[in-house]
């Protein structure tokens, strides 16, 4: 699957270049089209609320500069894996996709830091947090040492266990199992200390390996079950809430540097803006319609356990992650300032 990846990137990378020449106006007989071309790659089908975000974001560049820009867009893996995607955006073949933060950190080590599991109290915690650039800007600024900057970012819901055959209803149900993760170090760590096996795998080899028995479960939203269709194969699906779905738009920096140098950046800045909006809007009914067909149509049990001992299987990583990378401390400390406040505030609601 990977070699099939690689050779498929590379020779979409070839296409790519030959449309670039097709359409910078070298076609015969054509009239020459001399608008620059965005490509965009990202590994979702197109039924899934990222593909509406990129799409809104397509109609808003060409609204406002459709003169000179043109948006494409490839969906469904259909440029490679989320790791190729990020390689041929680091090359500038490519000049945005989108992927999970967690796979990101192996290009830039501290976004790992949005992974650590149970970090974020509630989604209003996690909005709120990540609308805070003193949160945000220190870590996703430092991703230009790696050839990209992250410059959006969407929401798709929380991470949750499921699994093809054991209800998982506290820690102790998950030994021993195989779980795919997404690759980073967070993730595997996080296993260990929930005592059960990490199996790290690109998204697209997930399905078959769940059918074919290599891993016992996986974690993921609601949407896995349904628009990526694990749910054909995996029948428990267990509320721990560990991460948000937090995945990473990312652009090349030769763009942002030629978009900048055009005096356009101001109205890309817009429409990246708008892929975090768009993509939040859709999620939450597209979570709430994939919870209802993966129960009703592929009988899938959902799960509402303790998250308490969960939570307290994974303390050790906090200090462990800090330790590692002290500069991420203030950040850390920071998202634990929205947790008390949020805390705080369900409290005196709760007391009225
Ligand atoms: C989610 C997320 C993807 C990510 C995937 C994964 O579906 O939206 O970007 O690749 O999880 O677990 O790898």
């Amino acid at each position: 699957m990977k070699f099939f990846h690689k050779g498929l990137a590379l020779l979409c990378t070839a296409l790519l270049a030959a449309s670039t020449l097709l359409v910078s106006g070298c076609g015969q007989g054509s009239q020459a089209d001399n608008r620059r071309v965005i490509r965009i790659g990202h590994a979702q089908p197109q039924n899934h609320p990222e593909h509406a975000a990129f799409v809104a974001f397509k109609e808003y560049i060409e609204g406002e500069l459709g003169d000179k820009y043109k948006v494409e867009i490839y969906p469904s893996e259909l440029l490679g894996s989320q790791t190729n995607l990020v390689q041929l955006t680091q090359t500038g073949a490519i000049d945005m996709c989108i992927v999970g933060n967690a796979l990101l950190s192996s290009f830039s080590q501290e976004v790992d830091v949005f992974n650590l599991p149970y970090l974020f109290a509630s989604n209003e915690v996690f909005d709120a947090a990540m609308e805070d650039p003193n949160v945000t800007e220190p870590i996703f600024r430092n991703t230009q040492k790696a050839g990209f900057k992250v410059v959006s970012w969407v929401n798709v819901g929380t991470r949750n266990f499921y699994t093809v055959n054991t209800p998982i209803n506290s820690p102790a149900d998950m030994k021993g199992l195989k779980f795919r993760v997404q690759q980073s170090n967070i993730n595997v760590r996080m296993m260990q200390l929930l005592g059960a096996n990490a199996t790290p795998m690109s998204f697209g080899e997930v399905y078959t390996s769940l059918q074919s028995g290599v891993i016992d479960g996986a974690e993921n939203n609601e949407l896995s079950l349904t628009a990526n269709g694990h749910g054909d194969v995996c029948k428990y699906y267990t509320y721990d809430v560990h991460q948000m779905v937090l995945d990473d738009v990312i652009a090349s920096n030769h763009f942002l540097e030629e978009v900048k140098e055009n005096g356009d950046l101001e109205v890309f800045e817009k429409g990246f803006k708008l892929i975090s909006q768009v993509g939040k809007e859709k999620c939450l009914a597209s979570v709430r319609e994939a919870k209802e067909k993966a129960e009703k149509e592929k009988g899938v049990h959902f799960i509402y356990p303790d998250q308490k001992p969960f939570v307290e299987a994974c303390q050790p990583l906090y200090e462990e992650v800090l330790a590692q990378m002290p500069s991420l401390r203030p950040i850390y400390d920071a998202i634990q300032v929205y947790n008390k406040e949020y805390s705080e505030k369900k409290a005196k609601e709760g007391g009225k």
